[in-house]
């Protein structure tokens, strides 16, 4: 069956980024001139998947105004004769896409952010995008995109990994596997937010997952977890009792955009490509340098 629909948990109360996300999504925190949220959606999109379902709370109305027709605006871009401009607004969602949302009433983890999107997502696979993981790859295939590669190959769950240093396992789900090949391997073990003394590897799953719909019964009976949520983690770590689950190291870099940090790695490494502001920025950055 054919991956068709993606989950964007965007419920989050995003309190890493306060003041910023007082009164607005972290999702709609702009990389350079586009939010996070539309930066997943398009990787979502490029990946052949036609449905994104929101899963929002409080404080996220401007998410779904994100992705509405914007008339005024659309009116006055016309008027003015900005086509490009016109051209980029009416991309959003991309051609084809639709949309969906549905409520999160309260802040009890991924996984039941995951649980809540089910009405929406049904009996097929689908995928899950925590957008405030940025992941760029050069021109190459998006994050996702590699996932449902290589979930058309191999049939089975697949998690997107990397290596993080030990000292930061506490802040993961921290994976264990069997190597199937150079990027994938079959997971024999999953805990969510191990101390570095007890982490089984280094090898931490990042914003992207593709599942299959026996997650939802198995979300269903999850005990509260780490930090007293539900944790997807735990489903999954019950899913891999039954069925094979595959991490896959994509290629790409991953920023950790919920971190001032990382979402400023984001920024600069994304501004050093923008066609708009490119050459300023690398002279500035040049200036800069050399003070
Ligand atoms: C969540 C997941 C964790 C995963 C991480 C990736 O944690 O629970 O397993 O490794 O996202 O960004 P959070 O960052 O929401 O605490």
């Amino acid at each position: 069956m054919k991956v068709r629909k993606a989950v964007f948990p965007v419920a989050g109360l995003g309190t890493r980024f306060l003041p910023a996300t007082k009164a607005s999504p972290k999702e709609m925190l702009p990389v350079v001139d586009k939010p996070l949220i539309q930066y997943g959606v398009e990787e979502a999109a490029e990946a052949g998947l036609d449905l994104m379902v929101f899963v929002t709370g409080r404080n996220k109305r401007n998410i779904p105004d994100h992705f509405d027709k914007a008339f005024e605006l659309e009116v006055e871009l016309e008027r003015r004769g900005k086509t490009r401009l016109l051209e980029m607004v009416r991309n959003i969602p991309p051609q084809g896409v639709g949309c969906a949302y549905t409520r999160q009433p309260e802040a009890l983890g991924l996984g039941h952010a995951v649980l809540c999107a089910r009405p929406l997502v049904g009996d097929e696979p689908f995928a899950v995008l925590l957008a405030d993981d940025l992941i760029a790859n050069n021109g190459g295939p998006g994050c996702l995109a590699q996932m449902v590669d290589v979930f058309e190959r191999h049939r089975g769950s697949v998690l997107a990994v990397q290596e993080v240093p030990r000292e930061a396992t506490a802040s993961y789900g921290i994976v264990a596997v069997e190597p199937v090949d150079e990027r994938l391997g079959r997971i024999t073990h999953i805990v969510e937010k191990p101390r570095p003394e007890e982490a089984p590897s280094t090898l931490a799953v990042v914003g992207r997952y593709l599942l299959t719909p026996r997650i939802f019964p198995l979300l269903e009976t999850t005990p509260r977890g780490a930090g007293g949520e539900i944790q997807l983690t735990d489903a999954i770590a019950e899913l891999l009792k039954e069925e094979p689950v595959y991490a896959y190291r994509f290629e790409g870099k991953r920023y950790d955009c919920g971190s001032k940090l990382g979402y400023l790695e984001a920024t600069v490494d994304h501004a050093l490509q923008h066609p708009e502001v490119a050459e300023g920025f690398r002279a500035y950055l040049r200036r800069l340098a050399l003070e």
